[in-house]
């Protein structure tokens, strides 16, 4: 079966794991620093902060801006960590449709959904395909609103030539395996702001004011340490920073691989008159991280796929139909969301295998497969 995703790991990262486990320092030291350092360097940012997965760097870019009430805008059209992090801050996520061709969120929907509760708007740029962020941001300045952006799908994408991780007030990148950067699990928050750096900083390791590497860099070492807030036990140890800087050395190349695959699934499926193909916008660069066509029974290719030893995937199925938000809307404690674009077009979505390890055998098969479907 070929698979939907496949990390691109190997010789370069085992030994990387390999010297950190030598070095007896496994925990949060060294590596996470230069990890952090080499990461912001790359996204064009002050600051980064390595977390343990992307979920933690979203809860801690909400809980960093001091929103624990009121309503968040999210994509009912990603994955749940976007909207679950409301929920974990008290706050509630109103979800907001996409736009038709790059299912990103829609503005237009933003400034209508827009009220005085809302705290915070979480663009999430979808398959690696950059949210307007100009627009979104202007939008966003003119009511006060902070902006998080979601790049979970975006490490290594660009807007406007800049590499996203330096746009909004805070950007969460997620390092999942599956993810463009794959560390297994991982996250890392990015900033211009100070303030936002310090307390995500802080709140990632339980408040505790000194790191247990700091404190064994003493002569001796020195026990003593003080929590003077509610923290997390969210940060990210050397292990997993040492396959991240390995992965980031590799990651311009990784989406290059990812590209040709996706432009080579733009020649062959231009034909097809029951398919959509995705778009690339002129202003942006994608990583490319999923292909996601919009096609004429989508149910079916799915299965015509599976049979012919073909993966595929959905993303997503809207948030705003998964039992826990459903329930949620069901007994008033969410708004109902009206997201007819999204309604319509999960059922026409389906992701294509797109990892930077694909075989020339296996990506013609794919192309075969999927040109052989009768809708
Ligand atoms: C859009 C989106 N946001 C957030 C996340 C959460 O990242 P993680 O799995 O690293 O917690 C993911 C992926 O898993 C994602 O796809």
């Amino acid at each position: 079966m070929i698979p939907l995703f496949r990390p691109w790991v190997g010789k370069e990262e085992i030994d990387a794991v390999a010297k950190v486990i030598n070095s007896g320092w496994l925990g949060m030291g060294p590596k996470t620093q230069e990890f952090e350092e080499k990461f912001a360097k790359y996204v064009g940012s002050d600051y980064a902060v390595a977390v343990n997965s992307g979920t933690a760097a979203l809860d801690l870019a909400v809980k960093a801006l001091g929103i624990n009430s009121g309503e968040i805008l999210v994509p009912s059209l990603t994955f749940a960590s976007t909207a679950i992090v409301a929920l974990y801050s008290n706050a509630k996520p109103v979800f907001v449709d996409v736009d038709t061709g790059t299912n990103c969120i829609s503005l237009d929907d933003i400034k209508r959904k827009f009220n005085k509760n809302i705290k915070t708007v979480i663009p999430v740029h979808y398959g690696g395909h950059p949210c307007d962020m100009d627009e979104i941001l202007a939008f966003a300045k003119s009511k006060g609103l902070p902006v998080i952006e979601d790049a979970a799908h975006a490490s290594g994408s660009e807007y406007k030539g800049k590499k996203i991780g330096s746009i909004a007030d805070i950007t969460c990148f997620s390092f999942h395996p599956v993810k463009n950067l794959a560390t297994g699990d991982g996250g890392m928050v990015t900033t211009n702001d100070e303030k936002i750096y310090n307390a995500v900083k802080k709140m990632r390791w339980f408040c505790i004011n000194k790191s247990t590497f700091e404190r064994a860099e003493v002569k001796s070492y020195s026990w003593y340490y003080e929590i003077d807030g509610l923290g997390y036990k969210y940060h990210m140890n050397d292990i997993t920073a040492a396959i991240g800087l390995a992965q980031l050395k590799k990651l311009d190349k990784a989406n290059e691989l990812r590209k040709k695959i996706s432009q080579r699934y733009m020649k062959e499926f231009a034909g097809l008159d029951w398919m959509k193909l995705p778009v690339e916008k002129s202003y942006v660069k994608s990583s490319w991280h999923m292909f996601v066509p919009k096609v004429k029974n989508r149910d079916g290719l799915v299965e015509h796929m599976s049979k012919n030893g073909v993966s595929a995937g959905v993303h997503y199925l809207p948030l705003h139909l998964q039992p826990l938000f459903a329930n949620m809307i069901k007994r008033g404690e969410m708004k109902p969301a009206n997201v007819p674009i999204t309604d319509r077009i999960w059922k026409e979505i389906i992701t294509l295998p797109v990892y930077p390890g694909m075989t020339k055998e296996d990506l013609d098969k794919i192309v075969d497969v999927v040109k052989g479907f009768k809708p």
